[in-house]
């Protein structure tokens, strides 16, 4: 045990550190110091968890091939045992983010070859979205970047590598929105709703395009998924169906996220947005420290597959393991000065892609998007300031973004 930090009490719950709770969810960082600092391995009965929050421990935890992930593998009453769907309780519709192997593998590898290739190619049309997005922002006044910039984007890209119609953009970007609401367990009656209509449209849309790109493939992913299925590829229709629905879900709000909270960091940061103006090719390092410094997703998770030791403590098979990412990424024994934001550090190895054999399939993606949004935004707006303003954080556990974010140009 180390000293106790005297700025925050010691959480004793996952709860505590959660955006549920409203001190955390304004800044969870010092609750995260006063964790780190004392206690390895924290145990949270209420929810049968138990969190790590050392960067050596988490980095090892992800990378751990021999933790299984699918929620019906956690013991009953955890948290993580309620993220079972009831109407599909042994995963066969799940996607890739909680399948285990054989299955996982066998749905991960084809998916990441083709979504990989296809970044690689589209980089230049992707850049120039994002250029003509940030051009088309208000010239002058004031302005919210989430509406105009960080929210708009990520579905826009997203759509075009799949290979959406551009008639059918505005309906696919309503269903996307719907879908996205899987991810917050406050969701209204009416935005479950809304959630479940959404999904079967987009299933049905998927299903569409599948079938018209068999018969005549297109420069997209979704022609590059059903060329590789009628290749010899080992998957169904219905999961890669699931896999393109997570390739929404999973990406946009953390992207979206990516950029506000970029933004913010650097409107707040003064001399790290001028080191940014004054050297544009500091950008691509900027979005690892901006990873690391507020990681959009706050947490990822695991399962002990078999009873053994875990970060120095005995765990037994089926109790899941939490891991916070964000705790992780200040860990003072991995990064010097972790409380500085600082985008010349040198290149960051932050966990908030997570790692191993989940690591997030696309962080590719996120990487180009923030990348050239931070260099593009700030040589159109060389004067952009930030307007007094309560930044209000979402209410979503383990994310970590900005609702609004006015800017002034
Ligand atoms: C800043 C942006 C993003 C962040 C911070 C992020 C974070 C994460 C994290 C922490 C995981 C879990 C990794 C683990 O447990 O080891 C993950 C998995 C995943 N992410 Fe991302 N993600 C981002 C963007 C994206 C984008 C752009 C896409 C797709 C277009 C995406 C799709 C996925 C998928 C499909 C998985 C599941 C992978 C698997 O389990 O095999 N993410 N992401």
């Amino acid at each position: 045990m180390s000293e106790l930090t005297d700025t925050a009490k010691v959480p004793s719950s996952i709860m505590e550190i959660s955006a549920f709770d409203p001190d955390a969810r304004d800044d969870p960082h010092p609750r995260l110091k006063a964790l780190r600092d004392s206690c390895r391995v924290l145990r949270d009965e209420a929810v049968k968890t138990w969190l790590l929050t050392h960067y050596d421990d988490v980095r090892a935890t992800v990378n751990d091939r021999t933790f299984v992930r699918h929620p019906i593998n956690a013991e009953e009453g955890s948290m993580t045992r309620m993220m079972v769907d009831p109407d599909d309780p042994d995963g066969r519709r799940s996607s890739i983010l909680f399948q285990d192997d054989p299955d996982h593998s066998r749905n991960r590898l084809p998916l990441v070859k083709a979504f990989y290739a296809r970044i690689k190619k589209m980089e230049p049309e992707i850049e120039a979205m994002i250029d003509q997005v940030i051009d088309a922002a208000p010239k002058s006044g004031r302005f919210d970047l989430m509406e105009h910039i960080a929210v708009p984007l990520p579905v826009m890209i997203i759509a075009h590598i799949l290979g959406v119609d551009e008639t059918r953009l505005d309906e696919f970007r309503d269903w996307s929105e719907g879908v996205i609401l899987s991810l917050n367990p406050l969701r209204s009656p009416e935005e479950a709703a809304y959630m479940m209509a959404s999904g079967e449209k987009l299933d049905a849309y998927f299903t569409e395009l599948m079938e018209a790109r068999r018969k005549d493939p297109r420069d997209d992913l979704i022609s590059d998924m059903v060329m590789a299925q009628a290749d010899g590829g080992a998957f169904e229709d219905d999961e890669l169906r699931t896999n393109l629905q997570a390739l929404l879900v999973g990406g946009n709000l953390t992207t979206t996220d990516l950029i506000g909270n970029g933004v913010w960091l650097f409107l707040t940061h003064p001399e790290q947005m001028q080191a940014l103006k004054a050297d544009p090719s500091l950008a691509a390092n900027a979005v690892e420290e901006v990873l690391r410094y507020e990681a959009p997703v706050q947490a990822t998770s695991r399962i002990v597959s078999e009873d053994r030791e875990v970060a120095g403590c005995p765990m037994k098979k089926s109790q899941p393991v939490f891991m916070s990412l964000a705790a992780a990424n200040r860990d003072p024994t991995k990064f010097d000065a972790p409380e500085a934001f600082d985008i010349t550090r040198k290149r960051a190895s932050h966990v908030s892609f997570g790692g191993g054999a989940h690591i997030c399939i696309g962080a590719p993606l996120a990487r180009i998007e923030a990348r050239r949004v931070y260099q593009k935004l700030f040589e159109r707006y060389p004067n952009m300031s930030l307007p007094d303003q309560e930044i209000v954080w979402r209410t979503l556990p383990f994310f970590r973004g900005i609702e609004r974010l006015e800017v002034a140009v």
